[in-house]
């Protein structure tokens, strides 16, 4: 286990951290209706349960839920006996309370000039045809449903069509490769595949059809693949399985019956990277799941349906996605920007572009992208009106408090809070955050815990450590939109998260509550990186590796990286008889790195490959990471004492400046 709050970020990272005291008290005139008027911190603290069991009055039930929580740890059950349906929630209710001419999506293409609105009188239709094609293609209650799609409204579109009918969907990234695609599929089983022909990033074409068609070779269950034509590029086509989604979707009936399901209904899975090479299939439920993220979203983007115009910039594979794009905003009625691109699909200034003209008020990013657009430099959105902006978030790893000043002063003018929000695939919404209007903002804390959650941070032993002093970060109590489980694999649900503390969470994380009882998220202590705000393990990228014909070993360890927060490097030995064949250094290094994006994702690249004759070993043939860490770092070498033989790390680290490829 890594220690932050120890062994690393010592030098640069920790110490920058918390010599920035700098203080934001909550701007008066931002008060806001949200959250003006109750003392929320103090009602929920009073009665957890009873504070989410008001706030699952958000939700339109079908049958009104007559209990709140059912916990035997790791298995939580709220709300239990309520019976919903989440796509009601979603569009059909606010159609049915007059606000169908209401704008659900502005939906903005990669390149500029394309555009669509979706009212959500267009988003009720457009659900109700496509959960009748679903029903058409044979989809039923619990079935699994995979989703690889890029950043068009059709994907809002399928999700909700899924959950309609009770099935559940995964949504497998666009950016991962077939075999990726292909292992996700086969874990949860799913017998239809939702898809396009391909994806728009800067103007070409990505194909997402292509690698359908090679992981399906690998998946026999899957009967129906639905495409959505995006692109216009060729695609092979398979007859009776492949279906386009203009020829099957556009002729249904546009009007298709909800049915209630019980609130611990199964509502999708997201694959996410744990400690070992298997993705772990975290998978939520519905009632309780809805409750927190449409709570959440009202409270910390302080949202006003009538007049906000919200821009989470995220991508729907994962899981900010799935709850700040789709759930959260939609509950709550929310008028949304959706992107298709990246940040400079069509110039560096698309952002502000696109913030100057749909007058976008709330906007949520990840710090990678705010050091990215920091980087092309700040004339660049001050040449924009961007007033229009009230209420600014990040999620996805720590902020550096660089970043967060560049994003307070010259995208919020110095006028909008900045909440930082702390949470997780498996906490399914925001855990930790400040609140607007409310709390005094940090750069670079996320300063409490949301009303209603109860988090610590304790020793090795799980004791509770104090101000001021490092720690694991532990939830004490269950919430309502936690993970039910890992799909197909409870024992590792509760060997992972409830076991390593008695009775709490063991969120992954490093934390300090500084003198002020502020909280700090201090990084990852397991062996996930953080990379670009990409969940990876440091065993999925070796296993890869090792895949490879020349590599013997691999090991592999994040280091800290000023652009993408963590970045990959790997030490690779390779096999003898590639030694030879082999011996073109960067040739090699330049095929391993392309083999990892072939097998799990371009976004999993090493920044750096070492090729080294050996890897530093205890005595007991354990690879020593932290030592590797140090390399990677380029810090002063730790304890070498354990090694079998110490000059092999002094070698290692002198490598790191030849046979190294960081392009
Ligand atoms: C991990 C979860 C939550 C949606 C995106 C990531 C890190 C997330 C913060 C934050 C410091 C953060 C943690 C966490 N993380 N938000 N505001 N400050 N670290 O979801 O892929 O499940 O990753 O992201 O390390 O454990 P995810």
């Amino acid at each position: 286990m890594y220690r932050p709050w120890g062994d690393r970020m010592t030098e640069k990272g920790l110490e920058a951290l918390f010599s920035e005291t700098r203080q934001f008290a909550p701007s008066p005139d931002f008060v806001s209706r949200a959250n003006a008027h109750a003392d929320i911190y103090g009602l929920a603290n009073a009665d957890p349960e009873g504070w989410w069991r008001q706030q699952a009055t958000r939700l339109s039930w079908a049958k009104e839920p007559t209990t709140t929580l059912e916990w035997d740890l790791p298995n939580a059950r709220w709300f239990a006996d309520g019976e919903l349906n989440a796509a009601y929630n979603c569009v059909d209710r606010h159609v049915e309370n007059g606000l169908g001419d209401r704008v659900a999506i502005h939906w903005v293409a990669d390149q500029p000039g394309e555009e669509r609105t979706i009212t959500y009188a267009d988003l009720h239709r457009m659900v109700q045809q496509a959960a009748n094609a679903l029903e058409e293609l044979g989809v039923r209650e619990g079935d699994r449903v995979a989703v690889y799609m890029p950043m068009i409204p059709e994907a809002v579109v399928a999700l909700l069509a899924v959950v309609r009918l009770g099935a559940m969907h995964s949504v497998v990234f666009g950016g991962f490769a077939a075999d990726a695609l292909a292992s996700r599929i086969q874990d949860s089983d799913c017998r239809v595949v939702i898809t396009a022909d391909g994806a728009f990033r800067r103007g070409s074409v990505s194909p997402l059809k292509p690698a359908v068609d090679q992981a399906l070779e690998s998946c026999p269950g899957v009967e129906k693949v639905l495409v959505v034509q995006r692109t216009r590029t060729p695609v092979e086509w398979v007859d009776g399985r492949d279906h386009w989604w203009h020829e099957i979707v556009e002729r249904q009936d546009p009007h298709h019956q909800w049915r209630a399901f019980n609130a611990e209904h199964p509502l999708f899975i997201m694959y996410t990277s744990g400690t070992t090479a298997k993705p772990k299939g975290i998978f939520h439920t519905t009632g309780g799941y809805l409750t927190q993220v449409a709570t959440t979203y009202h409270y910390v983007f302080d949202h006003k349906p009538e007049t906000d115009i919200c821009w989470t910039a995220a991508d729907i594979g994962w899981i900010t996605g799935h709850s700040y794009i789709v759930y959260g905003p939609l509950i709550n009625a929310a008028t949304q920007v959706m992107y298709e691109g990246l940040p400079d699909s069509g110039g560096q200034d698309r952002w502000w572009r696109i913030i100057e003209s749909h007058k976008v008020t709330v906007l949520y990013t990840a710090p990678t992208t705010i050091r990215t657009l920091m980087k092309w430099g700040h004339q660049i959105p001050a040449g924009h009106d961007l007033t229009s902006l009230r209420l600014l978030g990040t999620v996805g790893e720590p902020i550096n408090p660089e970043a967060w000043v560049w994003y307070h002063t010259y995208i919020g003018g110095e006028r909008c809070p900045i909440v930082d929000t702390w949470w997780q695939t498996e906490t399914g919404a925001i855990m930790a955050t400040p609140l607007p209007g409310v709390t005094a903002t940090k750069p670079g804390a996320a300063m409490r815990a949301f009303p209603g959650i109860s988090l610590e941070v304790v020793d090795e032993q799980g004791h509770v450590v104090g101000h001021g002093q490092g720690g694991y970060l532990v939830i004490t109590r269950p919430w309502p939109s936690m993970t039910r489980g890992i799909w197909g694999d409870p024992q590792r649900f509760f060997d992972t998260y409830w076991n390593r503390f008695e009775g709490r969470y063991f969120a992954g994380d490093g934390a300090k509550y500084d003198d002020d009882g502020d909280l700090w998220l201090l990084g990852r202590v397991d062996d996930v990186m953080n990379v670009s705000g990409h969940r990876l393990s440091t065993t999925e990228v070796e296993h890869a590796l090792v895949s490879h014909h020349a590599v013997a070993e691999a090991a592999v360890v994040g280091a800290s990286d000023e652009h993408t927060g963590q970045a990959i490097v790997a030490f690779v030995t390779l096999k003898l008889s590639a030694t030879d064949a082999e011996a073109d250094h960067a040739q090699t290094i330049a095929a391993l790195r392309q083999h990892v994006a072939t097998v799990i994702s371009p976004i999993a690249k090493p920044r750096q490959i070492i090729l080294t004759p050996e890897l530093p070993k205890t005595r007991s043939g354990k690879i020593m990471r932290r030592l590797l860490r140090d390399v990677a770092e380029n810090r002063q070498l730790g304890d070498v004492t354990t090694l079998t033989d110490p000059t092999v790390v002094n070698m290692i680290a002198g490598l790191m400046g030849t046979h190294s490829s960081d392009d």
